[in-house]
């Protein structure tokens, strides 16, 4: 085995994964070798001297060879952050997106402006929504649900790794039909890919689990499911929050014209991408 110190790696790595035309290269290789290294990245400057074992040299290797493969550093490493907690992810469940922060963040704000108690997260995935909502809101007890049972033991694995396992309630539903109680929130981030987009992906996407992504009926199936249920799980004054694809914001609104008050809220690049829905107008 050559024999490389951490700055000296990094240059190569930075390198390699920049001629595999991956765009965050000097990134995804501190974050890579960070979990090899087992140590936070803020230490990374303080040890760039140090040489790496024999295992730590092969196991980097490894990760960087799937990287320039595209696989995405979050399943490479097998977590991610959001909202500040720690995610166990794998490739049984959508990666958490900056973007969803936004959907927990307007979420949290209802909560504590209208003293709500339970909260329904449809489509749990990692648990990212459910297991942050929950920790930021002590006395809020959460519904997480999803199709896929590989998922929601993910989202369990989270819930404990967050300490907030005693207030997630798990079920596993086809969207509604295994839900049986009323809720003073229904949160949301379906599947809300077209199949048309589907095809026009980033490559990093197709090693996400499709389930988790496309929606029939052009991307609408799971807002139309969720328009004509979702009153039956609502308490009164409840309200939804749904993330959005912000190139169908305008036909998903207009599913929800039937209720008393829809807002659209814009992310950071200025899309569409949450839609409040409540069920009484707002003073
Ligand atoms: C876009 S991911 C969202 C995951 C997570 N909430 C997040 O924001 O990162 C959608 C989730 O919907 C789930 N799903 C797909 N079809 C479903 C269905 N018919 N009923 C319930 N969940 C479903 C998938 O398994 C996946 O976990």
């Amino acid at each position: 085995m050559p024999t490389f110190n951490i700055f000296e790696i990094l240059k190569i790595a930075e390198k390699f994964l920049t001629s595999h035309n991956i765009t965050e290269a000097k990134l995804d290789a501190e974050v890579m070798l960070c979990d090899v290294l087992n140590i936070e990245r803020k230490v990374l400057p303080t040890i760039r001297e140090k040489n790496l074992t024999a295992k730590q040299y092969s196991l980097y290797q490894k990760y960087l060879e799937r990287r320039a493969n595209r696989e995405p550093v979050s399943y490479i490493i097998g977590n991610t952050e959001f909202m500040g907690l720690k995610f166990k992810v794998s490739s049984d469940v959508l990666i958490p997106r900056q973007e969803t922060e936004i959907l927990v963040e307007t979420v949290n704000n209802f909560i504590k402006k209208n003293n709500c108690k339970n909260i329904l997260d449809l489509c749990t995935g990692s648990g990212c929504i459910a297991v942050s909502v929950a920790k930021y809101n002590k006395d809020i007890s959460v519904t997480a649900s999803d199709i896929s049972e590989k998922a929601l033991n993910i989202a369990k694995e989270n819930a404990e790794l967050n300490k907030v396992s005693d207030r997630i309630n798990f079920v596993q539903s086809n969207i509604f039909e295994s839900i049986n109680e009323k809720f003073d929130i229904i949160v949301s981030n379906p599947p809300y890919v077209t199949e048309k987009e589907y095809k026009t992906l980033e490559k990093e996407l197709y090693f996400e689990p499709k389930l988790a992504l496309t929606a029939e009926d052009n991307g609408l199936y799971f807002y139309k499911q969720i328009a004509e249920n979702a009153k039956k799980y609502l308490n009164n004054n409840g309200a939804i929050f749904l993330e959005l694809n912000a190139n169908l914001s305008k036909e998903i609104e207009s599913l929800f014209k039937n209720f008393s008050s829809t807002k659209i809220i814009k992310d950071y690049s200025g899309l569409p991408r949450i839609l409040q829905i409540s069920t009484q107008k707002e003073k």
